[in-house]
């Protein structure tokens, strides 16, 4: 039975369809503070790949609420023109609630670009006991409550993450039952509160796998994922899926073409993702920028069947060269905004097909 009211259901196809307009991706600026540590626990490094520790660090830079809320003010307050090539950002719920060195609040700065406010929900990855260092992610307890709120403040979409491993018997049945059916009650509870889920089930890039095997995992992730949101009468036109595109392992010898990328990867996404779902936004996964342009134009220009818009929702691959162009110095600031802006056109354009390097 059909529990959102038509009402609702409008909204979510329209902001879902918005954010996936032709030639506009998102920029995931939702790293986490990185300051928490669970002692106890011998942390891998995807743990803190995604952290504002890991950004600043790597310029050198203390990983303080002011340097975070600085940077971010980078990323946000250049020129306007990004709205052209970038249609929404998600945030990490710090940066929701920060503002610019004049007290306007970035959420402001961004709505009156045009662009729309998104933020990561999930509290990131915990393990699952008992397993071969797999994860499951948590947040679901209160993420009805923080929705409400989110909503009020102007947020119209979120993001949450589970990241699966490829390895010997990995991921294990376990993990990828575990990790759907948390992105389907997460996606559920986003939805009842008019926020779009985006829904992440990463499948990572470490190990030495070829194409075919992560073609073969990302096919039966993706499967057991809108059979979880099936399940949970999730209303899959008020989605977007971000999936890794489908790549060798970093350590595998072999190596591949932007073409064999592309072929795998709309074949994985041909055989499991419903044309009901309005648009698949990729993740970069740990490409750089370049191949991250390279492979989503090879994507798009890929002949058959792709009923869903297939764009970019990129961390490292819009930031890397802002963060190295800025190196913290006050000095770079409009040369580190004017290569985000760089990137975001390019991926952009990839995002056309119509990418020439
Ligand atoms: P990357 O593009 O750096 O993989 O990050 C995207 C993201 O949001 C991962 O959750």
């Amino acid at each position: 039975p059909q529990y959102l009211s038509t009402n609702k259901e409008k909204e979510l196809i329209e902001i879902a369809t918005t954010l996936v307009t032709k030639g506009k991706g998102l920029l995931a600026a939702d790293e986490s503070t990185g300051g928490i540590q669970i002692k106890t626990i011998q942390l891998h490094e995807t743990f803190f790949l995604g952290s504002m520790l890991k950004r600043l660090q790597s310029i050198g830079l203390e990983n303080n609420e002011e340097n975070r809320r600085f940077y971010r003010q980078i990323l946000f307050t250049g020129s306007k023109d990004l709205s052209n090539y970038i249609s929404g950002v998600i945030f990490f719920h710090e940066t929701l609630y920060q503002d610019d060195d004049n007290g306007k609040a970035f959420r402001e700065i961004l709505k009156e670009k045009g662009i729309i406010c998104g933020i990561k929900v999930d509290k990131g990855l915990v393990p699952l006991a008992g397993t071969n260092g797999e994860n499951t992610t948590q947040g679901l307890d209160g993420l009805s409550e923080r929705c409400t709120q989110y909503c009020k403040d102007g947020v119209r979409f979120a993001k949450w993450r589970c990241a699966l491993k490829i390895g010997d018997g990995l991921p294990s049945e376990l993990a990828i039952h575990e990790t759907t059916n948390i992105l389907a009650r997460y996606a559920s509870i986003c939805q009842q509160n008019g926020i779009v889920p985006i829904v992440e089930p990463e499948v990572l890039s470490e190990g030495d796998h070829d194409l075919d095997r992560c073609q073969y995992i990302t096919e039966k992730v993706l499967a057991a994922t809108y059979k979880a949101l099936n399940d949970h009468h999730v209303f899959l036109e008020g989605t977007l899926l971000k999936p890794n595109m489908v790549t060798a392992g970093f350590d595998c010898k072999k190596k591949y073409t932007p073409e064999d990328i592309a072929r795998a990867t709309v074949i994985a996404l041909q055989r499991t993702v419903p044309p009901a779902v309005p648009g698949i936004c990729f993740l970069s996964g740990g490409q750089s920028e370049e191949e991250a342009s390279i492979n989503l134009n090879a994507i798009n220009q890929y002949p058959g069947k792709k009923p869903w818009v297939l764009t970019f929702s990129y961390g490292r691959a819009l930031q890397a060269s802002v963060l190295s162009t800025w190196a913290g110095k006050r000095g770079n600031i409009s040369a580190a905004q004017n290569q985000l802006l760089k990137r975001a056109q390019a991926h952009s354009a990839a995002a056309k097909g119509e990418y020439k390097g």
